[in-house]
């Protein structure tokens, strides 16, 4: 499973690209609002210059043809970029019509198999079902992306699953057993992972005993 930052944070993208374990990066208008960015445009150009892979901005204009529109010109800011399309019933549409023309399409605010199935069905590239925003509604998120995996995963479909709405590293290890093709997780997230007391514990002695060798 890969993993994608989940953020608009061009600081915490480079230290997770320089890291070597980030290979794409995910936004949506409230991350890019957290960061006080009003040029999103010029914010992903820039994100897509530091990391190796698919970077997706979303579509805010409202109606199908505005999202369309929109969907395409996003396309078009740079050969990494996926536009995120919601799963709603214009979403579908705009989807479809998106992944017609070659676009790559990441459908977000997945809450439910059949919506994952749909997006699926009208082409597109990223499915992102959102795990925690249904722990927080006592709805097993972690199931969500099993489904989604025993649905998705046969040949007929492209479409790969993103496990979204990441809260901690159990989610993480949860969707790669599960069968996720990505996990896009906030960057404490990614912290969090690094970390393990016996490693510290471990590195600590090691190097106390070094020293005492070396004389150094
Ligand atoms: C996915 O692409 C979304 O940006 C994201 O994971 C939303 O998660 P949240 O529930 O933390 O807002």
């Amino acid at each position: 499973m890969r993993l994608f930052l989940d953020t608009a944070n061009i600081d915490l993208i480079k230290q997770g690209v320089a890291w070597g374990v980030v290979s794409g990066v995910t936004t949506n208008p409230t991350l890019v609002a957290q960061e006080g960015i009003s040029d999103y445009e010029s914010v992903i150009k820039k994100i897509c210059e530091i990391v190796p892979g698919e970077v997706s901005a979303e579509v805010t204009a409202e109606g199908k043809d505005n999202m369309f529109e929109q969907g395409l010109a996003i396309s078009k800011w740079h050969p990494n970029v996926v536009v995120k399309v919601p799963c709603t019933v214009d979403g579908y549409e705009v989807a479809a019509h998106l992944a017609k023309e070659g676009v790559k399409v990441n459908m977000t605010l997945c809450f439910s198999p059949n919506q994952a199935l749909l997006a699926a069905l009208a082409g597109a590239y990223f499915v992102s079902p959102f795990v925690g925003r249904l722990d927080d509604i006592s709805t097993d998120g972690i199931a969500l992306i099993e489904d989604i995996v025993d649905i998705l995963h046969i040949p007929e479909f492209n479409t790969q699953i993103i496990s979204a709405s990441i809260r901690h590293p159990m989610h993480v290890l949860q969707s790669a057993k599960a069968g996720a093709d990505v996990a896009t997780v906030p960057f404490k997230v990614l912290q969090q992972m690094m970390k393990h007391p016996l490693t510290d514990a471990g590195q600590t002695k090691f190097m106390e005993d070094w020293h005492k060798v070396s004389g150094k």
